[in-house]
Formats: C-alpha cells, structure tokens, sequence
C-alpha cells in the first residue's frame, strides 16, 4: 500500500497555482490531489486573470493574500525574492499560458507541474525541455490516467514481455460534451478548447487525442514511425477538430488505430487501450479503472483487480485501500503528485535528478513534448488528406 509521508504533521514541500479560480474545472483536482498525500501545502497563486476572483480562491484556500499575485510574471519575480519561496508551481491555466508561464518559473529555478498539452507548438515545447534541463529543474505534464494502478500493471506486463511482441494497438478516447455547440452556451471550458488563439492548432487531438498518444507510449514504450490521420469537425461554424481518426506503424512494425472524439453521443470519458501481442493481449478502460483484462493465447481470459495480492511490485506500491473499495480519478492524480513530491525531496537531499526509480515515476516534459509533436503530425497529415507522414521525433538532449 501507499505510503504517505508526514501524516498529521506539516507538509514540507510548499506550491502556488496558475488557473483553479472559481468555476474551474481541473485546478481545484490539481489541490485535491496534493492535499491527499499531504506532502506539500499551497501557500500562493494567480488563479485567475481577475485578481478579485483570485482572492476569493485564496481565501477559500487560507492563503495569506500578500502573496496572491494580479499575474503569472508578478507571482514568478515576486515568489523567486522571498526567503520562503515555494518549491514547485503548478501550472493549470488554458493551453495558450502553458509556455509563458512555465518559462517564467523555470527562469527563476522554480520546478514546475504543468497541465497537458505542454504548449502551443513544438518550438515551445523544446524549449521547456532545455530550459528545465540546464536549470535542472524537476518538470512534471500531468497525464492523469498514468498514475492508475492497473495502468501500472499494464505497462508491468507489457515491458515484462508477458504479452511478447506487440503487433496491434487499438486505442480511443471518446467523448460527447462538444457534440453540440457548448461554446456558444456559456461552457467556459467548450469556449477556450474551440478557439485557436487558447487552445493552438487542434481541440479534440490536442485535449484528448495526447491522452491516448500518452497512455499507449506510457504502458508499451512504442515509438511511432508514421501516422495517417483525418480530422473532422462536425460542428458547424468551429473552428478546430471535433474528431479524429489515426493510423499509426510504429518502430517496432506494430501497427495501431486512435480514434478521439468529442462528438460521440452516449460516450463519457471513454479511454480504452487494447494493446494485443504475440503471445497475449491486455485490455483497460478509465471508466473502470480498477480491473485489467489479460488474455494469454490459449488460457481463459482474467480480470487482474486493484488491490490483489498477485499484482505487481508498481501497481501494488500506488494502492491505497483494499481491493473492492473503488480507487479512481482522484487517487490516480494524487499518485503522479506523490511520485513528484518523492522525486523533488530527494532532489533537494542530494542535488540529482536522475535516475528516477519507480517511486519517482511519473510523465514529465519530454512525455508532455513527445504529445505536441503528435499533435503537430496528426494536423500536417489531416491537411494533407490523411497522407502518410514521418513521426516527430523527440530526443532528450
Ligand atoms: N490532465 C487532465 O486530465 C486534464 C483534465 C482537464 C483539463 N486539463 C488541462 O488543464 C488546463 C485547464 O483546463 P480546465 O478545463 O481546468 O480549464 P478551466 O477553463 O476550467 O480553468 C482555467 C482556469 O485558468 C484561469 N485563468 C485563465 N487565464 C488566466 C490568467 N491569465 N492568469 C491566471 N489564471 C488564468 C481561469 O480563470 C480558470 O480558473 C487545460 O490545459 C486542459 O487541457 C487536463
């Protein structure tokens, strides 16, 4: 089971916050999901772009107001100077303030946590990854469904060689939220994630089409080689995708079908990765997070369950009730940000940042990169009518 460090005394780490302002969706799980670990408290913010609302979150939060800060660049200058800065900023704010604001903080060695997709394009991205690795900084994209247990035994199967060579990926995230034009109806969320200026060059490959690109890269470590994709928007009068379907081959000679969708009725938040090899196929769903399907050739097929004292070593270290207590959305966050807040204490112990064991996984820059240029591909190939094209590759260094 989970361990949580400084139960019922005070956090140590210390955070501030970009976006999570009142109305918010995603901001307010960003704290939910530090506060469950309690190894970090938040101690300042920008949470909105109108400093009276960012009071309002502030004081909800007992945050000191001397430091809520009426901008990003206040608050990066303004924290860099105090005797007590915060550790790690976290930044969860639109996609369009995702580069700046990172920057700002990396500028003045702060480490940072950051919503996905990393940026607007792949020039940002790089340079985020540069930049947090001449000022060494630790750089965590919260791709949410990683930090699942049983996406942990996934890739614990998959990389073990249970499943032998993999051959074919089917992969889908769908969803029906934009089916109709929410943008026009006052869903804050719809408006910005339709309008290019803040969310960049795609909506439903940028917001969930990365999840899918992340999730399969995550669990397998297949690099793809080149894609075909066709992007619609079905929603007239939008401006950016609502949907999209992608061929892939990846390295290996494995070959893979993605298909995301904001525009299919009746779907939720539908991520499910079938990911099928040689000598057997593993099956999962986010909507029902805590069971696995695993299929050997030839043997009846289990449903492997959270919990379970057969699971792996790295599913077993990120549970934290006993199983037929469901686990979800909540605790797979609050896992990325126990492995962070892990990773960022002993980086403070000893001055590394790496290696990065287990207890310290979880998807960072070069992941939150990897995404924007499958992004930037999926567009090229769409405007080309779904020719084939190379795979952007990104590299470490
Ligand atoms: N990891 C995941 O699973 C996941 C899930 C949802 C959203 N996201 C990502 O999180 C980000 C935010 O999405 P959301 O749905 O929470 O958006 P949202 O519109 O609900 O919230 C955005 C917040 O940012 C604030 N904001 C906007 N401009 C600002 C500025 N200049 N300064 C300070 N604050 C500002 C807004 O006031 C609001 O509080 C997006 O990049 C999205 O892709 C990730």
């Amino acid at each position: 089971m989970i361990e949580s460090r400084n139960i019922g005394g005070q956090s140590r780490l210390t955070y501030g916050q970009i976006g999570g302002g009142p109305g918010s969706f995603i901001g307010p799980v960003h704290r939910a999901a530090i506060a469950m670990n309690n190894q970090a408290r938040i101690v300042s913010g920008c949470f909105s772009q109108n400093l009276e609302k960012s009071k309002e979150t502030a004081r909800e939060l007992d945050i000191d107001l001397n430091r809520v800060y009426s901008s990003y660049e206040e608050m990066a200058q303004k924290e860099a100077l105090r005797k007590d800065r915060m550790d790690f900023v976290v930044v969860s704010g639109p996609n369009h303030m995702h580069y700046e604001t990172a920057k700002s903080f990396l500028e003045k060695d702060f480490h940072v946590v950051c919503e996905k997709p990393l940026s607007l394009d792949l020039t940002q991205a790089k340079t985020l990854l540069k930049l947090s690795k001449e000022r060494k900084r630790l750089f965590m994209v919260t791709y949410t469904y990683t930090g699942y247990p049983m996406v942990r035994e996934a890739r614990h199967l998959v990389r073990s060689g249970k499943l032998g060579e993999i051959r074919l990926v089917v992969a889908e995230y769908a969803q029906d939220w934009l089916a109709e034009k929410a943008e026009e109806s006052g869903n804050r969320q719809a408006q910005w994630r339709t309008d290019p200026r803040y969310a960049g060059i795609s909506c439903c490959v940028g917001d969930i089409g990365t999840h899918i690109e992340n999730m399969v890269h995550y669990i397998t470590g297949l690099e793809i080689k080149r894609l075909s994709a066709r992007l619609d928007t079905f929603v007239k009068g939008r401006s950016l995708d609502d949907n999209a379907f992608i061929l892939l081959t990846y390295e290996n000679g494995a070959s893979g079908s993605y298909w995301a969708s904001q525009v299919a009725v009746g779907k939720e938040n539908g991520l499910v990765v079938r990911i099928y090899g040689t000598k057997g196929a593993i099956e999962w769903e986010q909507e029902n997070p805590n069971e696995l399907r695993l299929s050997l050739l030839g043997a009846p097929q289990a449903i492997l369950r959270r919990g379970n004292g057969y699971l792996s070593a790295p599913a077993k270290s990120l549970t934290r009730l006993p199983s037929g207590h469901p686990e979800g959305y909540f605790e797979a966050f609050s896992n990325l940000y126990r492995n962070f807040c892990v990773a960022l204490t002993r980086f403070e112990e000893t001055g590394t940042l790496e290696p990065r064991g287990e207890a310290e996984d979880f998807t960072d820059v070069l992941d939150g990169a990897r995404g924007i240029g499958f992004v930037e591909d999926c567009v090229k190939s769409s405007r080309l009518e779904g020719a084939w094209v190379d795979a952007t590759k990104i590299s470490e260094g």
